[in-house]
């Protein structure tokens, strides 16, 4: 029977690579952003390899979008087999010179948004034995410099990613995605202009596949690219060196 996948933040970036990876792979695709133009760029692409491809505009941030989701899907009879919450936003600075409506969009999108959709899916997954992955990165475990705001709407989501990993054992498979800098648009606010120059990026397409598999074959962590598992290990040891070194590399 075709796994249907549920992928948001679908309309560009990771979410538009691991959308086009699983129409490769034969999956119904249910796609989800706010922008419509993306949106259909996705799909019409997943369509050319002969993937069914279905799209909504839905803001994560608003539950009622995401339970109005939930009903339309329903009346299609459609079963939500694969989960992943991608949708994510970013913005660079100090704590201090961050507005706050900043720092609480981060943290709607970024965690709650997951919230939200694993909590109105999660039937879904358990009645299919289904899984429920989250696109995190190496900031949600790294606290970063001037990553001060964004770093915790990942920790949380981390948090509730490795909760349900241990909540949902033998249920629903959890799968939670730590990947380093990508070249996508989650780059393009301006606070990013001087760090944008600086740090070495994966294009999504390059780690996409890998993310694919690791969720299909129901890996608990998978760290894109490898050797990032190493900094992660340092910073076990010690975060105030990784801190340094950041600030030291990057000048920031
Ligand atoms: N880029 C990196 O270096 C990097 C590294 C590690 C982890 N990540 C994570 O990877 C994920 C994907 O990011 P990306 O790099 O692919 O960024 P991107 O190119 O900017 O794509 C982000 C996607 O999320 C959607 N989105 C944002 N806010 C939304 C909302 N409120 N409701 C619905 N959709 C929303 C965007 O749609 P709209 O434009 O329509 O809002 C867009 O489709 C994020 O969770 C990010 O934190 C990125």
């Amino acid at each position: 029977m075709t796994k249907t996948v549920l992928i948001t933040g679908a309309g560009k970036g990771l979410g538009r690579a691991l959308a086009l990876e699983f129409a490769r792979k034969g999956y119904r695709l249910v796609l989800v952003s706010k922008t419509h133009a993306d949106l259909k760029i996705t799909a019409a692409i997943a369509r050319k390899s002969g993937a069914h491809a279905d799209y909504y505009l839905v803001d994560v941030t608003k539950l009622d979008d995401v339970e109005r989701l939930k009903r339309t899907l329903s009346k299609k009879k459609l079963v939500i087999d694969l989960l992943i919450n991608n949708a994510g936003i970013g913005f660079f600075g100090e704590i201090k010179s961050t507005d706050i409506s900043k720092i609480s969009s981060m943290m709607s999108v970024n965690y709650l948004g997951g919230v939200y959709f694993t909590k109105v899916f999660l039937n879904d997954l358990i009645s299919r034995k289904g899984t429920l992955a989250f696109i995190n990165t190496v900031a949600g475990k790294i606290l970063v410099p001037k990553f001060g705001a964004y770093c915790p709407s990942k920790a949380a989501l981390d948090f509730f990613g490795r909760a349900l990993a241990k909540e949902l054992k033998g249920k629903v498979k959890v799968v939670n995605v730590y990947p380093g800098p990508l070249k996508t648009g989650f780059w393009k606010d301006k606070s990013f202009s001087q760090l944008r120059r600086k740090f070495f990026f994966n294009e999504p397409a390059a780690v996409a596949g890998r993310i694919t598999e690791s969720i299909i074959k129901g890996r608990g962590t998978v760290v894109v690219p490898g050797w990032l598992n190493l900094l992660l290990l340092a910073n076990v040891a010690s975060n105030d060196f990784v801190y340094w070194l950041f600030k030291k590399i990057y000048k920031i």
